[in-house]
């Protein structure tokens, strides 16, 4: 339809004045017909800790994204395209960008009115999308992609290096480059194509697919088929020297180090594979179809992330525990992904906890002991700052008590289930969650249901309660 129905009109009236009798009764009778007139999407997904990130109406199925990018200038240009469904019928959504200029947007082939507020865009389509229906959207856009600081001061979004870039989006950097519904809730499949100056390599998540030279510029063209969230999508660009290769098991092995780092990151980067067929035996089968690793240039970014597929590790970050935890991190966090961001510390406990089970089979300290170490701090340490199923705010999601307490947690699984159902659990947690989304609450239910203990206790201390607990 290309004018507007009676329904606009009268949204239209409602807003302008207080409605009289007349119209408040064509409402109630418009309520009544069960109404096809489409409504904006939300501008968040109701995260406590994130009230602004991803938004509501629709569900994304697939990213194409095709960059370009020059180094010199640090100047990007974009397009993504994105296939979703609408989950109501929807006259406008919003997708998360920060930064850049955005140039045209299209709905369904039909270019839509594009508006930016803050890091929120609105596309108003031409046509209403009608709930349960699967549509493209593209947005092109251009300009010098923003670097981010949390609010935790570290950086993430665009982070530039002396020949490149990375691209790194833990908890929101990923609007930073580019437009998505960008909340862990909503995960999807990608392509991502990146064209940088001959010589220059650009490496991403999946597999490489094409590589192509023309006119002095390489095109890289890399495909994720497994679901991924925002915040696991990355770009590196750079001089980077490649090796691929295959794990014990099979598993397609990219590796790519920066040339400098190559001597300071041979040994820990040569136990990938060994590291990888170690997490398999632990916690089940590998759940995407390649792995590897970028060693990034030294200082580049305050910290490691769990990409997907390939973990980014600058090489003053990178050593053996780094390795093992970012890897343990493609079964928790990248497969089975949180469902709101309050739920991180089941990201990181496990990949903590898969730091200390390392070291015990390795000649290393027990988990045991890597335990008593927590648990003898004094009760004003900052690991029991608050519990770890309940940061107080998004300056706090990457504390001790996530990681460290989070760790203890599921140590105290361990010790209260014994080791044979402890590892059942681990195993079938990432076999039923795969690829999916899961929340405190289902984490909780599903030790009960599978070990057969009442662990309200262990829960009550360990997961939610303040404070150091009384007895280990
Ligand atoms: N997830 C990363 C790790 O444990 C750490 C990290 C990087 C992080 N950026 C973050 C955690 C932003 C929380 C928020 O390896
Ligand atoms: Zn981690």
């Amino acid at each position: 339809m290309d004018h507007p129905s009676p329904i606009h009109r009268i949204r239209r009236i409602r807003r302008l004045a207080i409605p009289s009798a007349a119209t408040a009764l064509v409402l109630a009778l418009t309520a009544c017909t069960g109404g096809v007139e489409g409504k904006p999407g939300a501008a968040g997904v109701g995260d406590k800790l994130f009230p602004k990130l991803g938004n509501g109406g629709y569900d994304v199925e697939h990213y194409s994204l095709a960059l370009d990018y020059d180094p010199a200038r640090n100047h990007l240009t974009g397009t993504v395209t994105l296939t979703a469904r609408a989950t109501q019928n929807l006259s406008a959504f919003n997708l998360d960008f920060a930064g850049m200029d955005v140039g045209s947007a299209t709905v369904g082939g039909k270019r839509a009115d594009a508006n930016r507020a803050g890091d929120e865009l609105t596309l108003r389509p031409a046509d209403e999308l009608k709930k349960g229906a699967e549509f493209n959207a593209s947005v092109s856009y251009s300009g010098t992609p923003k670097t981010l600081t949390d609010q935790d001061d570290s950086h993430e979004g665009w982070l530039r290096t002396a020949d490149g870039a990375l691209a790194l989006g833990e908890p929101s950097g990923s609007m930073a480059w580019f437009p998505s519904n960008n909340h862990p809730s909503d995960k999807a499949t990608y392509d991502i194509k990146v064209t940088v100056p001959q010589g220059l390599r650009a490496i991403s998540n999946g597999e490489l697919k094409s590589m192509s030279t023309a006119n002095g510029r390489t095109t890289f063209a890399w495909h994720t088929g497994e679901p991924m969230a925002t915040y696991l999508a990355t770009v590196v660009i750079g001089k980077y020297d490649i090796k691929e290769s295959k794990t014990p098991s099979g598993i397609p092995i990219y590796t790519a180090v920066d040339p400098a780092a190559a001597k300071d990151s041979a040994d820990v980067v040569a136990k990938l594979p060994e590291i990888l067929e170690w997490e398999k035996v632990n916690f089940g089968p590998y759940p995407f179809s390649s792995t590897g690793v970028v060693v990034a240039p030294k200082g580049s970014a305050e910290y490691a992330l769990e990409t997907q597929n390939r973990p980014v590790i600058p090489v003053d970050q990178l050593d053996v525990s780094t390795l093992t935890h970012e890897l343990a991190h493609q079964w928790f966090g990248d497969s089975v992904t949180p469902k709101k961001w309050g739920d991180m510390w089941l990201n990181e406990s496990f990949a903590t906890y898969a730091e200390w089970l390392w070291s015990e089979d390795h000649g290393g300290e027990s988990a045991q002991a890597h335990f008593d170490e927590q648990y003898k701090k004094g009760a004003d340490d900052n690991i029991w700052a608050f519990p770890p199923a309940a940061p107080p705010s998004a300056a706090h999601i990457s504390d001790e008590p996530v990681y460290q307490r989070g760790a203890m947690v599921i140590h105290q699984i361990r010790k209260a289930v014994g080791d044979d159902a402890f590892y059942d659990i681990v195993q079938g947690w990432a076999k039923d969650h795969r690829h999916a989304n899961a929340s405190t609450d289902d984490f909780t239910r599903y030790v009960e249901e599978k070990s057969g203990h009442d662990l309200t206790d262990l829960w009550d201390t360990w997961l939610y309660g303040d404070g150091k607990p009384k007895s280990p």
